[in-house]
């Protein structure tokens, strides 16, 4: 059910590349809720991807394609948005991540250090690049919201997240030291959302992915959260609704990065455990 939370806000969303990706259904939502928006990835994202079907379902969304580490792409991005959507955008999505030596399963004490570097540019200085080139163009609003998505593992160390735990706790990490600067000088939000584990294209690449799922989801009192309720947390983020809430990582994990242990989780180990409280898992 839609509430028109972004009626009449234009934005920009990064990363949608097919139906499973968190940007995707960020999109769908965004049109209903209102919004215009141009959607970007990288131009080989674009080729392989499914980009051009989530346009047209979105209102015939214009495409702009730019490589999220290439600061001159950012900048025709930004220009060209503003020049077809009329002015300065309301919102943008980072939703942008990718490390080869996950792809390439380099092991963290084995790391190839240019595919680390990449990680790091890609997954985490990109949204630097993208603040930087928006704050010199003054290409949000004021009562603007930029939004990026993190993990977990930028707190907590997790089996086989590998580079990216760096990548996330630098994303977080931009996220407030730029945070202070747009809040101050334009009143700029800028938040991050630490996201359940999702089954996504980036999300597959990680090692055990099924079975990390499990374990989250027996941790988490109110289980996993899923993309489509991801989309709906950004939503209210770039809404007018959280107004006063910037440099924040906000935990969207069904209570997951609260808890120590839990009864379902215990029940997996406890060979003694009267498991009849315990509700099925599957
Ligand atoms: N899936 C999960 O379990 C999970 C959990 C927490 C956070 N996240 C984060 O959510 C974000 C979106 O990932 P997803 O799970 O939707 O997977 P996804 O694979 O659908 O999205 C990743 C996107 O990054 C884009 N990308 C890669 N390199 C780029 C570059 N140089 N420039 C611009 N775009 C580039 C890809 O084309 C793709 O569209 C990532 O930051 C990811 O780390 C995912």
């Amino acid at each position: 059910m839609a509430h028109d939370l972004l009626n009449g806000k234009k934005g920009i969303i990064f990363g949608a590349l097919d139906n499973r990706s968190i940007a995707w259904k960020v999109a769908e939502m965004a049109h209903q809720e209102g919004a215009r928006f141009v959607l970007t990835n990288t131009p080989a994202a674009i080729r392989m991807g499914d980009i051009h079907q989530l346009a047209m379902k979105c209102g015939n969304a214009d495409i702009i394609p730019a490589d999220g580490t290439q600061v001159k792409d950012l900048e025709y991005l930004f220009r060209e948005a503003m020049k077809r959507m009329g002015g300065k955008v309301d919102f943008i999505l980072h939703s942008i991540g990718m490390s080869m030596n996950v792809r390439k399963k380099r092991a963290y004490s084995d790391v190839d250090y240019d595919f680390f570097a990449k990680t790091l540019d890609i997954s985490a200085i990109s949204l630097h690049k993208i603040l930087q080139t928006a704050f010199k163009l003054d290409a949000i609003h004021e009562g603007g919201s930029v939004v990026s998505l993190s993990y977990i593992a930028a707190q907590r160390t997790l089996y086989g997240y590998n580079d990216m735990a760096d990548a996330k706790a630098l994303l977080e990490s931009i996220t407030r030291s730029f945070g202070y600067i747009y809040g101050r000088e334009k009143k700029v939000r800028i938040n991050t959302i630490s996201q359940s584990p999702t089954l996504t294209t980036a999300g597959s690449g990680v090692k055990g992915m099924q079975d990390l799922m499990d374990f989250t989801e027996r941790m988490s009192p109110l289980g996993n959260a899923d993309a489509d309720e991801c989309a709906g947390f950004c939503i209210v983020l770039f809404s007018d609704i959280s107004r006063k809430i910037t440099m924040q990582n906000i935990f969207h994990d069904g209570g997951f990065s609260s808890m120590g242990m839990s009864l379902r989780a215990m029940s997996m180990y406890s060979r003694s455990l009267d498991c009849e409280d315990c509700p099925p898992v599957d």
